[in-house]
């Protein structure tokens, strides 16, 4: 692999031994993926940040760390809201190696932004080379901005954010972003919300695999492309889709689609996804709320009060620049929490069903929090958390 002359500077160890250990490990990264050079980054998109996916081990190895961050970094969602850990119910022994995990990162000069929605705090453009780790903010990245990011693990967007550079392989590289599968939408989109995209993306990630699945028939928002992608990236390895006249490489058009893979997905395939169990409590927010997110919920929750616990999950920056909304929503009862998410935090764990809106959150919640998820409309959300 091509190394230029500071590079080979920070292998021979003039710049600390933090740094040198970074560098080989992507140099030892980029060789099993063949990159021929290593690529300036704008950002990273740090995860292994919480202390419930961690431990002592990752925390030991995070403490051991001496440099900082070239580039912006943020961290990934971790296991309660940095400032309101107590009202959301966290035991003080997780929220205390939860906070030193925090004070490493900090150490190093990570942003203590915990999100899966980096978009929203940093300016990010198309063809951007970035070391984003989540799997559903690479997939926002790569997919609706067209910036370039493999989904790194967290210590190679350590690394890279420690650098300022990551292997230049995979999707970094034009040659790899075509589509492999056209994926056929029937529906007349009249009421097509984002849980009705997450459901759509929960059952593409199966069709989609590991494959770039090109849709048509559909005409999704920002927002509900987020939705689409991050469910496709949970149940299958979608990092990057396309959607006909919607994306932007889509709509520069240079992909030869005929010959591809067709799939057909009628509604049928993703109506039965919609069930109607009753919850304990309902989450949305996955991933992390926009600012119009949090505008429809603070427009459906005026004036009412929530009978179940309701939870819905931010950015700190956005919370931040929407205060009024937040207080609106806040009013009733419903929380809004930064940091975190109803996936990474131990909270969770403690109800058997919960609601969400989230095709990444049904597939996940199971697993995760060990609960039944229901997945329904925002309005449904809102009706059900306040019924
Ligand atoms: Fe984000 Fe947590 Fe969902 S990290 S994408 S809110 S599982």
């Amino acid at each position: 692999m091509y190394l230029d002359p500071d590079d080979e500077k920070i292998l021979a160890g003039e710049q600390g031994e933090t740094r040198q250990k970074m560098l080989e490990l992507l140099v030892a990264i980029g060789k099993v993926f063949g990159a021929e050079r290593l690529v300036r980054i704008r950002s990273a998109q740090v995860s292994g940040a919480s202390y419930k996916t961690i431990g002592e081990h990752g925390l030991s190895w995070l403490s051991s760390l001496d440099a900082r961050v070239v580039v912006p970094a943020v961290l990934n969602p971790i296991g309660m809201p940095r400032e309101r850990w107590k009202e959301m119910g966290v035991e003080p022994v997780f929220a205390e190696r939860q906070q030193a995990v925090i004070a490493a990162y900090e150490r190093l000069g990570v942003s203590l932004d915990c999100t899966c929605t980096p978009y929203y705090l940093y300016e990010t453009f198309f063809g951007d080379h970035l070391a984003w780790s989540e799997s559903s903010a690479v997939s926002y990245a790569n997919s609706v901005i067209g910036a370039r990011t493999n989904r790194e693990g967290g210590p190679g967007a350590l690394a890279a954010a420690l650098i300022g550079k990551t292997p230049c392989y995979g999707l970094h590289l034009e040659k790899n972003r075509k589509p492999h599968v056209i994926i056929n939408v029937v529906s007349d989109e009249k009421d097509w919300d984002i849980a009705r995209y997450g459901a759509l993306g929960y059952h593409a990630g199966k069709l989609a695999g590991n494959k770039i699945p090109y849709f048509r028939g559909i005409n999704p928002d920002n927002d509900q492309l987020k939705a689409l992608g991050a469910a496709m990236a949970a149940t299958g390895a979608v990092a990057l889709y396309h959607v006909d006249k919607i994306t932007p490489e889509a709509k520069k058009g240079r992909f030869t689609l005929p010959g591809l893979e067709v799939i057909t997905v009628e509604p049928p395939e993703i109506d039965r996804l919609f069930s109607e169990i009753s919850v304990d409590a309902v989450a949305v927010g996955c991933p992390h709320c926009s600012p119009g997110e949090l505008g429809v919920i603070a427009r459906l929750l005026k004036g009412k009060t929530v009978t179940k616990p309701f939870y819905i999950f931010a950015a700190q920056g956005v919370i931040d620049k929407n205060l009024k909304t937040v207080r609106i929503i806040e009013r009733g009862g419903a929380r809004v929490f930064a940091d975190t998410c109803m996936v990474v935090s131990p909270v969770m764990e403690r109800y058997s069903a919960i609601m969400v809106n989230s095709g990444k959150a049904l597939a996940y919640v199971p697993d995760m929090c060990g609960a039944v998820a229901r997945i329904g409309s925002i309005q449904e959300c809102v009706a059900v958390a306040t019924s």
